[in-house]
């Protein structure tokens, strides 16, 4: 009787102890096989989103990685991203603390490097209503139509003197000189402290560290660390950070200069007004490291995704005569041939350039993987267990061809809701820039397209075009 007794008190132990030392059932994702250490380091390329399409190719949708000792899924089909930007949005939308992005957000004090909760709330609320609200946007239009007159001057010189446009460095003056006076306050063309030739070499060195894959973040402990040192990529960062807070202090000084911080005209004097003083936005204070992390987050979340898109899209309508010759009429029959300027009237009139908008952010996403996401607790997609504190990647890349027409007759948009064309993300973390983000685009647009016919330099062809995503 006390053998059965005692059975009876110890076969759920037992049980327990039987089901921790059985491998466990749940079934993780399918991957390539990592070496010991690094894990898959050794497959990664210069372009993390066209390794992981190959991999995607081989091994599925849903994928399992390890970068070093962190287990890293990505998914690549439009249903698996709404499982995880739809289905399981709540579950994975913090952020991962990379170094490299605790570095840029003054210790994750912006929005978009920031892990989900309270402070998230708060800076999104603050940046909703100084910057994106639509009395914001209402009162900055002057802004955007000034610099889109600008933009047509400068091409106008170049016109009349035959001389070659950069169009990359045409757009970035447009997109940057307009993001940065409507979040900054400052005009960066006519500044005494920097140019814009070398504020777009700051943007891009900011861009290019935040983006490298630190190693301190995936090997053992020490090793990372070690070799982020050895290689030089810690000082690399660390110099790209220093050299945008220093622009970021001249910026500041402007406009304590200026003063009258009361009028919010602009996001850093509202946020010069709001440091130290307690905030309308609950228990949490404003200090001068959000002030930096949030200007940090407009350079590098801001300005090169528009920059991007107005290159790619001047670049596929010079591949694709037809196309351009189509859009080029629509708009000039459209709008009238007689204009002198382009306004804030004219956007979301021509339907063919919201096709051509939509084609474009389809091939060549300015961030195809979108921002890093991380699990908070364990989840199931497609029958796959995905662990807790897994990095998550949504591959949004695509090869094929250009083809506008593709979008029309559907209602296919690029707003979130569909996952086959996902630009702003989706959920939770998706851009709150978007519709700022695409006004500029499309005003930049117009303009260019408006008054001026495009071709190659002479002796090139369509051929000798760099089709390379970088
Ligand atoms: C064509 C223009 C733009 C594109 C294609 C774009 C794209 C994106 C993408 C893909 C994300 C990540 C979404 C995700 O992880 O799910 C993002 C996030 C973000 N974008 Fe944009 N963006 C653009 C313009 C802007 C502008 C003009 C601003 C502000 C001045 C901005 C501010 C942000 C911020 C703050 C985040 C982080 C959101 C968060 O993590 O909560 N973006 N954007």
């Amino acid at each position: 009787m006390s053998i059965f007794l005692g059975f009876l008190f110890l076969f759920p132990l037992f049980l327990i102890l039987f089901k921790k030392l059985l491998p466990s059932k749940r079934k993780l994702p399918p991957g390539p096989r990592g070496l010991p250490i690094i894990g898959n380091l050794h497959h990664l390329g210069r372009s993390l989103h066209s390794v992981f399409h190959k991999l995607s190719l081989e091994h599925g949708p849903v994928m399992l990685l390890h970068f070093g000792v962190v287990p890293v899924v990505v998914f690549s089909s439009k249903e698996t991203a709404k499982e995880v930007l739809k289905t399981h949005d709540l579950e994975t939308c913090t952020r991962p603390k990379l170094v490299a992005n605790g570095l840029f957000s003054r210790n994750f004090k912006d929005i978009g490097f920031t892990q989900y909760g309270e402070d998230w709330q708060e800076m999104k609320k603050l940046v909703g209503l100084e910057l994106f609200s639509p009395k914001k946007q209402k009162s900055f239009r002057y802004i955007r139509e000034e610099e889109g007159d600008l933009l047509v001057k400068k091409i106008s010189k170049s016109a009349q003197t035959q001389t070659l446009i950069d169009l990359r460095k045409a757009s970035f003056s447009f997109t940057a000189g307009t993001i940065f006076r409507l979040a900054f306050g400052q005009n960066f063309h006519e500044c005494d402290f920097i140019d814009m030739g070398r504020l777009e070499e700051l943007v891009l060195e900011a861009e290019t560290n935040v983006c490298i894959l630190a190693l301190t973040d995936f090997l053992p402990t020490g090793l990372g660390w070690l070799a982020d040192r050895i290689s030089g990529r810690h000082s690399r960062m660390n110099k790209a950070f220093s050299k945008l807070t220093n622009l970021f202090q001249h910026v500041i000084d402007e406009q304590l200069k200026i003063g009258q911080l009361q009028d919010h005209s602009n996001l850093v004097s509202a946020m010069l007004d709001m440091i130290n003083r307690p905030s309308k936005f609950s228990s949490f204070n404003i200090t001068s490291n959000h002030l930096i992390a949030m200007m940090s987050g407009v350079v590098l979340a801001g300005v090169n995704a528009g920059t991007i898109t107005m290159v790619w899209i001047v670049t596929e309508l010079i591949r694709h005569p037809r196309v351009m010759k189509k859009l080029q009429a629509e708009i000039r029959a459209t709008l009238g041939s007689n204009k002198e300027r382009i306004t804030e009237e004219d956007l979301q009139k021509v339907e063919y350039l919201n096709l051509v908008i939509k084609e474009t952010f389809r091939l060549h996403p300015p961030s195809p993987l979108l921002l890093p996401r991380e699990t908070m607790s364990d989840i199931e997609i497609e029958g796959y267990h995905i662990p807790k504190n897994a990095l998550i990647r949504i591959n949004t890349y695509t090869i094929g061809q250009f083809n506008p027409e593709r979008f029309s007759n559907t209602s296919i948009n690029y707003k979130g809701q569909d996952y086959e064309l996902l630009p702003f993300g989706a959920g939770r973390r998706s851009c709150p820039g978007m519709n700022l983000g695409i006004t500029i685009l499309e005003l930049g647009l117009l303009n260019i397209l408006y008054f001026f016919d495009w071709s190659l330099p002479n002796g090139m062809t369509i051929e000798d075009i760099d089709m390379e995503e970088n």
